[in-house]
């Protein structure tokens, strides 16, 4: 498994504790955020180190997973890290393979609860380029890439978890 802009590491340990028959393969951007990962996934033997990846980039250092897992990023960077984040899981993922994407999203029938729009004014406000994508916006990508629509999960605190496979 293939974890996209993991921060401190504190879900990959849990996930690769919890799921020990997986490798995990942590990443993020941030080197300070790359060494939080490897304290704290160090016991761990189903986890390796972090490795520097940009979902935007056109090339990642890893070449096939059989799962992506990306949490809180997709509002907290400009949409052309979910563009590369869906190109990038549609080019290294078998078909069948699994991208697993959770955080805070707009439904484009439904008015955001008071908790999201709160903050999503304040992370407009932090950076134009943030904010809460639609769960169509990011779906129509993601069909762009070879994925199939998502089951969503509606999980606590109004976030969501939308599972793709790719076709
Ligand atoms: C709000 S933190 C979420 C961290 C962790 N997944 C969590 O839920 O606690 C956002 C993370 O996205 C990473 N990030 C931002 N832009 C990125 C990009 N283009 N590609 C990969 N990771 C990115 C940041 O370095 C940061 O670790």
């Amino acid at each position: 498994m293939l974890e996209i802009a993991s921060g401190t590491g504190e879900h990959v340990a849990y996930f690769a504790a919890a799921l020990p028959g997986l490798t995990w393969q942590p990443s993020d951007p941030d080197p300070a955020r790359r060494t939080s990962i490897d304290g704290w996934t160090a016991d761990l033997p189903n986890v390796r180190p972090a490795c520097d990846l940009d979902a935007q980039r056109d090339e990642w250092p890893v070449s096939r997973a059989d799962g992506v897992l990306c949490i809180n990023m997709i509002h907290i960077s400009p949409w052309s890290a979910t563009l590369g984040l869906l190109a990038g899981a549609a080019r290294i993922l078998p078909s069948g393979g699994l991208l697993a994407l959770y955080g805070p999203f707009r439904r484009g029938d439904r008015p955001l609860g008071p908790g999201n729009q709160a903050f999503d004014q304040d992370l407009r406000s932090r950076d134009p380029a943030w904010g809460l994508r639609t769960v169509d916006a990011v779906s129509t990508v993601a069909r762009s890439h070879g994925f199939g629509d998502p089951s969503i999960a509606e999980m606590p605190s109004d976030n969501l978890t939308l599972l793709f496979h790719r076709l």
